[in-house]
């Protein structure tokens, strides 16, 4: 720890009792944090000081806290994940900020993701997009082939890997200008439509997840590339343009 007092923070969070109110920024000081803090635990230390006057803590969403679970997404200064890049809120240090800042804490806003206190978002959207068909059918019956057995090319492999480190954060939605979903859903058709294990249920996949994201309510890809810049994981863009090729080919064959 460095010798140098902590920093003063003047913070503007949106708080919001529940779906049904109405929310409103409100001001917090907080004084003496220390640059080494992660964003999460300088609103814990806000939190403890809320309770001990006696009021209402601020509802944030988070568990693993080491960047691989996607649940503490919020905005920061109107940014997912803050001013940072390549990590969530939680991997978010405050030295990242200085001094006197005032930072604006606001929930991800995206009609498919509604408010449910705070801080707090419904992400299901994204659960019932996977249960449209994010996930491989497997006969585990004794008689599975052993996956090593089926030799895949090396740079396909890397795509597909590159592709399952989506964590499910929404950050790609609530950068977007049109709430899409297209970077998260691209992601999940591509780990495995890259992989032969995929290519069975490939068809069914691309169109029923696609269609599940449309009736969830996200917007239209317009290719502004806002999502790549904030997705904590480094999720290319290349993975919307090879679904937008899946779903043509199972469209084609489809009819
Ligand atoms: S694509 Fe990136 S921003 Fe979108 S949900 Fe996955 S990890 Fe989060
Ligand atoms: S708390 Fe799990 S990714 Fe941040």
């Amino acid at each position: 720890m460095s010798n140098q007092a902590g920093m003063n923070l003047t913070l503007k969070v949106w708080r919001q009792k529940d779906g049904n109110s109405k929310g409103k920024i409100e001001t917090y000081k907080l004084a003496d944090i220390s640059e080494h803090m992660s964003f999460l635990e300088m609103l814990d230390v806000l939190n403890e000081q809320l309770i001990s006057e006696g009021k209402e803590p601020v509802a944030f969403d988070h568990d693993c806290r080491e960047g691989i679970c996607g649940s503490c997404s919020m905005h920061i200064n109107g940014e997912p994940h803050g001013p940072d890049r390549g990590v969530t809120t939680c991997q978010l240090h405050m030295r990242k900020f200085k001094d006197g800042d005032t930072i604006y804490v606001e929930p991800f806003r995206a009609k498919a993701f509604p408010v449910i206190k705070d801080l707090v978002v419904d992400r299901s959207a994204f659960d019932r997009i996977i249960q449209a068909g994010g996930f491989v059918s497997v006969n585990t019956s004794g008689n599975s082939q052993d996956a090593n057995a089926i030799p895949i090319p090396k740079a396909e492999a890397d795509k597909a890997f590159d592709a399952a480190t989506c964590i499910g954060c929404g950050a790609c939605v609530a950068s977007c200008k049109n709430a899409s979903a297209m970077l998260f859903v691209s992601a999940k058709v591509s780990q495995f439509a890259l992989l032969p294990q995929g290519q069975v249920e490939g068809k069914e996949r691309v169109l029923n997840m696609v269609q599940q994201m449309d009736d969830e309510g996200f917007g239209n890809c317009t290719n502004t590339g806002a999502c790549e810049v904030e997705c904590p994981k480094g999720i290319s863009l290349e993975n919307i343009a090879r679904m937008n090729r899946e779903f043509l080919k199972a469209k084609i064959h489809k009819e």
